[in-house]
């Protein structure tokens, strides 16, 4: 359509069919199989609102949306088309790693195909809109929904933010296979005190926009169709309801000109939060803040139109939210084809291909961290010696559920398990599985459940016994522990960040009849490993892997692939030390290396330093990097610094790491973090090879948001790191010269 015949057709539209457009329905309200991601309070939904609502959500599948559009366009009095939304986070039906082991690839190239795959099978599935990716910064592992995020780093979070628009949205959405994208939460939502979900977030203003902001930013520049409002407040107002936020930051400053969604419900909340008098307050908060869609409350459906008309807000406030909407419609053709890609024909031939599973089993391989691997008597136990016997025992043998509570699509049926994989690799007699025990203690409380087993404590007992035997025949034994994939995602905030006791209990009962033991961790989240250190001489971490879990992690396991992941979030020594990232401030007494440390920052029970920090991750393979060379110590504000390193692999087999460029201003107008990842690239060396790898150092990778308010560079002296860890790197320093900016 044209944009005059946009402007026609809503000129044609009586006020509440305008309003209407606005309101997003729950999908159960259209199919029975709807992925529910919320609670839904108002289920008598009217006839007309049925036939009238813009948009809904949770559902999928070309027949039943292409069914459901169909007799909706006909009785809609415009035959406006319906948006189908969704939640595909790491996969619609061929999962890849959850977003946290997607973000430990540090291949942003790698993760735009991910999204593109996913985009592939979510159009032919009949979705329109995505609500990816979650480029929410985290830094405290107790919040469940880590999982869903790339990490603890601005400058990672957003080249992986822009990477996943530009995957799922390809160049225009007129091309096949794309869907729009949705940048979300904003604002700051990881940042809930105490790691406790849809709790409110206290953060400055400085703070905000230094860590938090960038990332949505990146996402909005690299042209996402839609933004999500978060659930949290903050500076004591809801996001759903802040105009300062909606309006001066997300609009004014970073130029947005999409849809903005509320999350799930998140209009009416400001009811509870104390925010809103009533719900038709609420509508009112909503609309001032710029909000163009209600997602489930349906504030938006039952007061609009009396604000409308008792003078309240005006009708040129729905006016401009609803052409942000129908141009959506419009940029993805739907006024043309209703139907757009959904294709059952080609569900068939795309839906869990074999080329997409074979870029979800790279991914897997790209994701897993290897966070230990010590020199035992005989070397290492990874990779494992192939003439071994092995034992791989633990409840992510097979069975549970590798693929993370985020993907609403497809059956854990589909994935491959470790037993599965294992049997592809080794002959029948050299290994042995055995599950130990169930995942989780008999009274874990998950969201939505309770985890029960009528038999727990027969099952256990002889789950144990039969894994013991398995351990005390076996060589080399591999442990598949970790957390529940409902113990991280939405609504599962935890104190405790370790794996379940039960499983704890496993180890240290495996460990008395072998002590050779490769521990493979499942979960989404940083864990506390003080029993799995104790009793592992390696650990793998393979977070939530998806549909390929059992493939990738054979590969790693077996060096048919050597790892290359490093983390995106510090793993803490211990609960207490959270919430923790690499990028922190020096404190005026930092801690001492040496002497005493009396009146020094330091917790008295245990280090200050994470037990594994940002960007590490080990390789089967060594890598040498030299000192940083600069080309010049000094740069003006329109001129650059080429840093470079030689990187050589002096290890026996081929391998890639990651060259990590950190950068500290030493001193400013205000506390500058004592390091912040300002580049990164991932080098594949053949065993003796060798590579320079470069980095340009130009001025705008020096601004900050100053005190004044203003976001640009000062003169002074900068420290450099180029390494392969946040703590790793021999320092440079350079300076940065008084003299005119360009953009001055
Ligand atoms: C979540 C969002 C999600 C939405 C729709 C909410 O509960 O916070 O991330 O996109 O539901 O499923």
């Amino acid at each position: 359509m044209t944009e005059k015949e946009l402007n026609a057709l809503l000129n044609d539209m009586s006020l509440e069919e305008k309003i209407n457009q606005m309101v997003q329905l729950p999908g159960q309200i259209y199919a029975s199989s709807a992925a529910v991601t919320g609670n839904i309070e108002n289920n008598d939904v009217n006839h007309t609102i049925f036939y009238q609502a813009g948009s809904t959500l949770g559902i999928y599948g070309a027949e039943q949306l292409k069914k459901i559009q169909k007799e909706y366009m006909a009785k809609q009095p415009h035959h406006i088309p319906l948006l189908f939304m969704l939640d595909v986070i790491h996969g619609y039906e061929t999962a890849f790693p959850c977003p946290l082991g997607l973000g430990a690839s540090f291949d942003p190239e790698s993760v735009k195909m991910c999204a593109e795959i996913a985009a592939k099978e979510a159009a032919v599935g009949g979705v329109h809109v995505t609500f990816s990716p979650m480029a929410d910064l985290v830094r405290d592992a107790r919040w469940g929904r880590v999982m869903e995020s790339t990490g603890e780093d601005p400058y990672l979070n957003g080249k992986m933010a822009a990477a996943m628009v530009e995957g799922f949205q390809g160049n225009t959405r007129a091309e096949k296979g794309t869907v729009s994208s949705c940048i979300k939460h904003f604002a700051a939502y990881g940042a809930a005190t105490a790691g406790l979900d849809y709790t409110n977030v206290e953060l400055s203003e400085h703070t905000l926009r230094e860590y938090y902001l960038g990332a949505y930013e990146k996402g909005i520049h690299a042209g996402c169709d839609m933004v999500m409002t978060s659930f949290n407040t903050w500076n004591g107002i809801p996001s759903t309801g802040n105009p300062w936020l909606m309006k001066q930051i997300l609009r004014n400053e970073m130029g947005f000109d999409g849809v903005l969604i509320s999350d799930w419900g998140a209009v009416g909340e400001m009811v509870n939060h104390g925010f809103c008098e009533d719900r038709k307050e609420a509508a009112e908060k909503a609309l001032r803040a710029g909000v163009d869609i209600d997602m489930c409350s349906d504030c938006y459906a039952d007061y609009l139109a009396d604000l409308v008309r008792e003078g309240v807000v005006e009708e040129k406030v729905i006016d401009e939210a609803v052409m942000r909407i129908l141009k959506l419609k419009n940029k993805l053709g739907l006024f043309e084809n209703p139907y757009r890609d959904a294709d059952e024909e080609k569900e068939k031939t795309v839906l869990l291909c074999e080329e997409h599973r074979q870029f979800a089993r790279k991914m897997v391989q790209k994701s897993v961290v290897l966070l230990k691997n010590e020199r035992m008597e005989e070397g290492c136990l990874l990779p494992l010696d192939p003439t071994k016997k092995i034992a791989f025992i633990g409840p992510y043998i097979e069975g549970e559920d590798m693929r993370s509570s985020w993907v609403v699509t497809g059956s854990a049926s589909n994935t491959i398990s470790i037993r599965q994989a294992a049997k592809e690799v080794f002959f029948e007699n050299q290994i042995r599985f055995a599950k130990g025990c169930t995942l989780l203690n008999n009274d874990t409380v998950l969201n939505g459940a309770q985890y029960h087993s009528d038999s727990w404590m027969e099952d256990n007992m002889r789950l144990e016994k039969e894994a013991r035997q398995a351990a005390a025949w076996a060589d080399i034994v591999v442990l598949c522990l970790g957390e529940h994939n409902h113990q991280s995602g939405e609504a599962s905030s935890r104190t405790s960040i370790t794996i379940p006791d039960i499983q704890q209990k496993l180890i240290a009962s495996i460990y008395e009849v072998n002590q050779k033991i490769v521990t493979v961790l499942f979960n989404g989240r940083p864990l506390e490993l003080d029993t799995v250190e104790a009793y592992s001489g390696a650990i793998v971490e393979a977070w939530m892997p998806g549909t390929e879990g059992g493939h990738g992690i054979l590969d790693i396991l077996t060096g048919a692939c050597t790892p290359s992941a490093k983390l995106t979030m510090s793993f803490p020594y211990t609960v207490g030390q959270e919430p923790m990232s690499y990028n922190s401030y020096s404190s005026g007494r930092p801690k001492q290396t040496e002497g005493r440390a009396d009146f020094t920052t330091r917790y008295l029970d245990c280090s200050n330093d994470p037990r594994y920090p940002f960007g590490y991750g080990l390789s089967y393979t060594r890598f040498s990097i030299t000192e940083p060379e600069l080309n010049q110590t000094r740069m003006g504000f329109n001129d650059q610094i080429i840093a470079q390193v030689r990187v050589k692999n002096v290890g026996e087999r081929k391998g890639t790491e990651v060259i990590q460029l950190y950068i500290q201003d030493i001193a400013a107008s205000c506390v500058r973090p004592v390091r912040e990842l300002k580049g990164f690239c991932r080098v594949e060396l053949e065993a003796g090879e060798e590579r320079t790898v470069t980095f340009t150092i130009t001025e705008p990778m020096l601004r900050f948001h100053c005190p004044d308010g203003s976001y640009k560079s000062e003169s002074g002296r900068f420290r450099l790191w180029i390494g392969n860890s946040s703590v790793d790197g021999n320092a440079k320093e350079f300076w940065l010269e008084k003299g005119n900016r360009m953009t001055e």
